[in-house]
């Protein structure tokens, strides 16, 4: 279990009768809720103590794209740095199922059971439907009962925005524990005729669990854009209320990515420079203080013209993995942080800087002072079955509730006798698992 250092204990929030959680707090009145939540919370702060990532297995090579698109390796690595990325070839694995593994991977590290969480916030381009939320599908598979939980879109600036609304909710006094989530499956809403994007993306997801504590430090500051009068540079146009599906759409291909890549190029060289700046003044450090930046990661010479060219932050110092995953949009930051922490390059102590941008156009940035223990504890055996357990008993449980609205649906009806004697027919619902009993690990 990782302790923040100081910390009474990073698993056990600290009680300070705000909480959902605390004694008695269910019983108290409106009122004594209301004047709870109003004053800010003195002396806490918001650290991330579990983090996870899974990607699909197919990987497709930049030379299985030569054979697809009139494109080439070298084109492609000299101007994207990007040699191969994963792709949901399944099509059970999709944003959820992939979510709500590196979902469990961060409860784990964290050694916190899901129904501790309070919130889940999944940050996404690729949800499972326009409505339900991708983030309710998470929230069932992993029984986290006593979570809120809704899906967020800030394209690639969605997993920053994520922890600045955890960072939020934690400090407001309103959570213990949020996950955070970036999953995607792009591959599916990708042209695989169109050389300018199909090159670029890839799919995979990551989560973080974000919790209470009074140890100073986690997540200091914060700095979230828009600039919505660049929202056609990179956009789905169909599918949503201004251009609903229909078949003129599909064969159009209005319902693929369409990007002015150039555009977007200029626009994240200017903001990811300017939006790391400021989240490090608001911490109170400079450029040199910084140990570690996470950018997202869309293209090298992205990162190299902001992070290392502006802001001269030496290149040992910013995490990269964009050659073998691509561009997993709100996935990438912490698939990226994951990675930096199992190459040893994250530890309590350092300065962090996670910055990202993406359609909307978004961007957003956040420092962090990091004190979570990084070296992963051995897993006992016992505890590992009874996380399994409590997921299976998860989907039983969801598998109950389904059954219990189905006889519900089944039953005349007493209200309006007569009423089920010509039941409407109508094309079955397509949701007919949940994400949890689609997963595979
Ligand atoms: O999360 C945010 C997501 N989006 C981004 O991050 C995109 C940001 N933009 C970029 O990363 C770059 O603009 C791209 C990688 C998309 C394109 O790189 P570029 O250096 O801006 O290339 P370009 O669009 O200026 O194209 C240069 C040439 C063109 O040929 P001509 O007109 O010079 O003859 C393109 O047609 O490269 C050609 N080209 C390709 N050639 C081989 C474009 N795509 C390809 C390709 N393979 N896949």
């Amino acid at each position: 279990m990782p302790e923040i250092k100081q910390t009474p204990t990073a698993s056990e929030p600290i009680s300070n009768g705000a909480t959902p959680h605390a004694n008695g707090a269910e019983s108290a009145t409106l009122k004594e809720r209301q004047t709870d939540a109003i004053p800010p919370q003195r002396g806490r702060y918001a650290h991330i103590v579990g983090w996870g990532y899974h990607v699909p297995e197919k990987v497709i090579t930049n030379q299985d794209l030569e054979q697809i698109v009139d494109t080439n390796d070298e084109w492609i690595r000299s101007r994207t740095g990007i040699a191969e990325r994963h792709v949901a070839a399944d099509p059970k694995e999709t944003s959820a199922t992939l979510a709500i593994v590196a979902a469990r991977k961060a409860l784990e590290v964290a050694d916190v059971p899901a129904n501790k969480v309070d919130l889940i916030i999944c940050a996404t381009t690729t949800p499972e439907y326009l409505f339900p939320a991708t983030a309710c599908l998470i929230q069932d598979a992993l029984g986290a009962d006593n979570a809120g939980a809704f899906d967020l879109s800030a394209a690639c600036s969605g997993f920053v925005y994520g922890l600045a609304m955890a960072r939020g909710q934690i400090l407001a006094g309103d959570a213990e524990y949020v996950l955070v989530i970036g999953t995607e499956t792009l591959s599916r809403i990708v042209d695989w005729t169109d050389r300018d994007t199909c090159i670029l993306f890839g799919d995979g997801a990551g989560a973080v669990l974000v919790a209470a504590s009074e140890v100073p430090g986690g997540i200091l500051s914060v700095d979230l854009g828009s600039d919505g009068s660049g929202g056609n540079t990179l956009i789905v146009p169909a599918g949503g209320s201004a251009m609903s599906t229909s078949l003129e759409t599909v064969s159009s291909g209005m319902h693929y990515v369409k990007m002015d890549g150039k555009a977007v190029f200029r626009f994240a060289t200017r903001v990811m420079a300017a939006s790391t700046r400021k989240v490090l003044e608001r911490a109170g450090y400079t450029t040199d203080d910084v140990d570690l930046v996470v950018p997202h990661q869309a293209n090298i010479r992205i990162i190299q013209n902001s992070v290392l060219n502006q802001l001269k932050i030496p290149a040992e110092k910013v995490f990269v993995n964009l050659e073998k995953y691509g561009n997993t949009s709100t996935a990438s930051i912490p698939i990226a942080l994951c990675e930096a922490i199992e190459a040893g390059k994250l530890k309590p102590g350092y300065k962090v800087v996670f910055v990202g941008f993406g359609a909307g156009l978004t961007w957003a940035a956040c420092a962090l002072d990091w004190r979570t223990p990084v070296e992963r504890q051995a897993a006992g055996w016992w505890k590992s079955t009874r996380r399994q357990a409590t997921y299976s008993a998860a989907a039983a449980r969801s598998m109950w509730k389904r059954a219990v609205r189905w006889v519900y649906d089944v039953l005349p009806d007493p209200e309006t006798p007569g009423r089920d004697e010509n039941p409407k027919e109508g094309p079955e619902m397509p949701i007919k698992e949940s994400g949890g009993e689609r997963i595979k690990e």
